[in-house]
């Protein structure tokens, strides 16, 4: 969703901020903009569309200036137009970029025009402008004023400010929405994701809840919600440039989904003994508390939902733990009745998902045992927010389609159950770990299918609609493809239990409707057979992933993916690989913007 970056440095500003924003773009956006503020004043230049349209302006008309922000728009109160993008100017003379909703704009809307404020735009953000403009005017204090100005909004919020009467200055604030501030070498930055800094710093601090700051470039001072001076801890992490960016790839996706066996490699490494896993996942405190859970309940959005949905399988049939798996945004709203000793289980690849972070505080009421995320970002709001992370080692994901973070929380999913698993002394778990430890090379291997994948792809992009079939963990690994799909190639797709096609899908199934159905070789192979055979009769298309294409009868109506045989516990971790090389090759195929689809965020920080 949007993104902010801002530099307050010893050198021009402008360029440095519109590359920035070029490694915001991942995020999702329909418009940009850049603010500079100099002796001369605030220069701004905005562009609806992509990034490159701004930087094809300031290359027009530079814009000077050693401070400024920088912002990606993905527009929630107002279209993406020119006079919504941001940044947001108050006066000529303050100007703020914003990620975050802010819940009582209407009301703060109406006081100021009462006060004679202007407003430019249908955006929330104005109203943060003029409120500090406001508020600037009566105490002559800027710091005052951005305190005065955060306690007036309701929502969630990551700005940055900046004043034209203060070239040099660049202020900045965040309430649930994250914030990081970059240090560097006589020069500040602020961004809502440490990726944007990736080439200007590796020494991060990441804001908490309610700070605000203002920095110059050579000082930097934070403030505490009750604008009390605090210092924050100072982060050392390196982002390579490799890391963010494309390599010899076309698409960050197909660069993502080739990174997965050394990800997974990666995210196994020094967890997977032959002693206590749980040992190596979490901290000798956690163990009595684990020991005694007799449930779980699992709360996600998107990719990591589907995650989910494959581990309350894996909970139930290999630790005996009874699990429950709910969408966050549904989760959020009602109310629970909660027995004791269970585990609340959040999963996030951002951990800045808005309705899972809200989930997570909502169950804080409700009495749980303690709380875990399974995360990619160790600093992130959900990371700080729960009892416990489990971090999984995917690296950055660019690619709006989530694919190496969800095999990943696949991954350390699996870690926990078997952990579990070995404290009630389960049977059968040595096996998936000794398969475990050869899943890198088994994905690795599965990247070879791509050339059998490509012509089945062509023939699926000539259709509208597809459905995705699978038993037990196949389902929601159906979930996943047919997710994967309709996000970037905008072929609508749905995913149902097999055992449901008679109960209502049977009804749309004739030759325009392509069917792709999980058969692992195992103990319902048999019931999916059956369901080939109903869809068959009915002039049905179908593509079959299975290690056991012998027992589907050879037909032109029927491709076959050929999948090796392997445990079931690790089938939902083998046949997602050939589903995102399908629905990658399909959107290739139709052209869509793989990286970016239209209308969505890879992090989803606005309810
Ligand atoms: C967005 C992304 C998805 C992701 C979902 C949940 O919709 O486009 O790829 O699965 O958010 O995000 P999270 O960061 O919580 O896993």
């Amino acid at each position: 969703m949007c993104g902010v970056i801002g530099a307050v440095s010893h050198e021009q500003v402008g360029q440095l901020l519109v590359d920035g924003l070029q490694r915001l773009e991942y995020r999702g956006y329909d418009s940009a903009g850049v603010v500079t503020v100099s002796e001369k004043g605030l220069a701004r230049l905005r562009e609806v569309g992509k990034v490159r349209a701004l930087n094809q302006s300031m290359q027009k008309s530079p814009l000077f200036g050693q401070c400024g922000l920088a912002h990606t728009r993905w527009a929630t109160h107002g279209k993406p137009t020119q006079t919504n993008a941001h940044p947001h100017v108050s006066r000529d003379s303050v100007a703020v970029v914003h990620n975050g909703i802010i819940d009582n704009c209407d009301a703060i809307r109406e006081e100021l025009l009462a006060d004679g404020y202007v407003f430019a735009s249908e955006t929330d953000t104005e109203v943060i402008a003029h409120a500090f403009h406001q508020a600037y005017g009566e105490t002559k204090d800027a710091i005052l004023a951005l305190r005065q100005t955060c306690d007036r909004l309701h929502g969630t919020y990551a700005f940055g400010l900046v004043l034209r009467d203060e070239p040099g200055k660049l202020w900045a604030a965040c309430h649930g929405s994250p914030l990081v501030v970059g240090i560097g070498d006589q020069a500040h930055y602020i961004a809502s994701d440490m990726v944007a800094l990736a080439s200007l710093t590796s020494r991060y601090i990441y804001l908490e809840d309610g700070d605000s700051v203002v920095m110059t470039q050579d000082h930097l001072q934070i403030f505490n919600k009750r604008n009390q001076p605090v210092t924050r801890e100072l982060h050392e992490l390196s982002l390579s440039v490799g890391q963010t960016s494309k390599g010899e790839y076309r698409h960050h996706m197909l660069k993502e989904i080739h990174e997965q066996p050394e990800v997974i490699k990666n995210t196994l490494a020094g967890r997977l003994t032959q002693e206590d896993v749980l040992a190596s996942l979490f901290p000798e405190e956690a163990m009595t508390m684990l020991e005694g859970i007799d449930r779980v309940q699992i709360v996600a959005c998107g990719t990591s939902y589907n995650a989910g949905m494959v581990a309350s399988y894996w909970f139930e049939s290999i630790a005996g733990i009874p699990c429950q798996v709910e969408i966050a945004s549904e989760y959020r709203y009602r109310h629970h009745v909660v027995k004791d000793n269970a585990l609340f289980l959040t999963i996030s690849q951002s951990g800045e998902t808005a309705d899972t972070i809200a989930a997570l505080k909502h169950a804080q009421m409700f009495g749980y045992q303690a709380t875990v995320t399974v995360c990619n970002a160790a600093n992130s709001a959900l990371a700080r927010l729960s009892d416990y992370v489990l971090l999984t080692q995917a690296g950055v994901e660019i690619g709006v389609a989530s694919t190496k973070a969800f095999t990943t929380q696949l991954t350390v999913l699996l870690l926990l159950v078997l952990g579990m698993g070995q404290q009630r002394q389960c049977e059968g778990l040595n096996v998936i770990k000794q398969g475990l430890a050869l899943l890198p090379e088994s994905v690795e291997k599965l990247l070879d299918l791509a050339s059998q994948i490509e012509p089945i792809a062509q023939w699926l992009s000539h259709y509208q609609h597809a459905l995705y079939l699978g038993r037990h963990t196949c389902y929601p690994i159906a979930q996943e493809g047919a997710l994967k799909l309709k996000e970037i190639s905008y072929i609508h797709a749905e995913a149902y239990p097999a055992g449901e096609l008679k109960h209502g899908p049977l009804a749309l199934v004739d030759e325009n409707m392509p069917i792709i159905i999980l058969a692992p070789n195992d103990g319902m192979i048999d019931k999916l057979l059956a369901n080939v055979q109903e869809v068959a009769a009915r002039g049905g298309h179908l593509v079959v992933l299975t290690d056991a294409p012998e027992r589907f009868a050879k037909s032109q109506n029927t491709r076959i993916i050929p999948m090796p045989a392997i445990m079931p516990a690790l089938v939902p971790l083998l046949y997602t690989v050939p589903l995102q090389l399908l629905a990658y090759d399909v959107a290739t195929v139709l052209g869509t913007d793989v990286d970016q689809p239209r209308n969505l965020a890879k992090s989803v920080t606005v309810e």
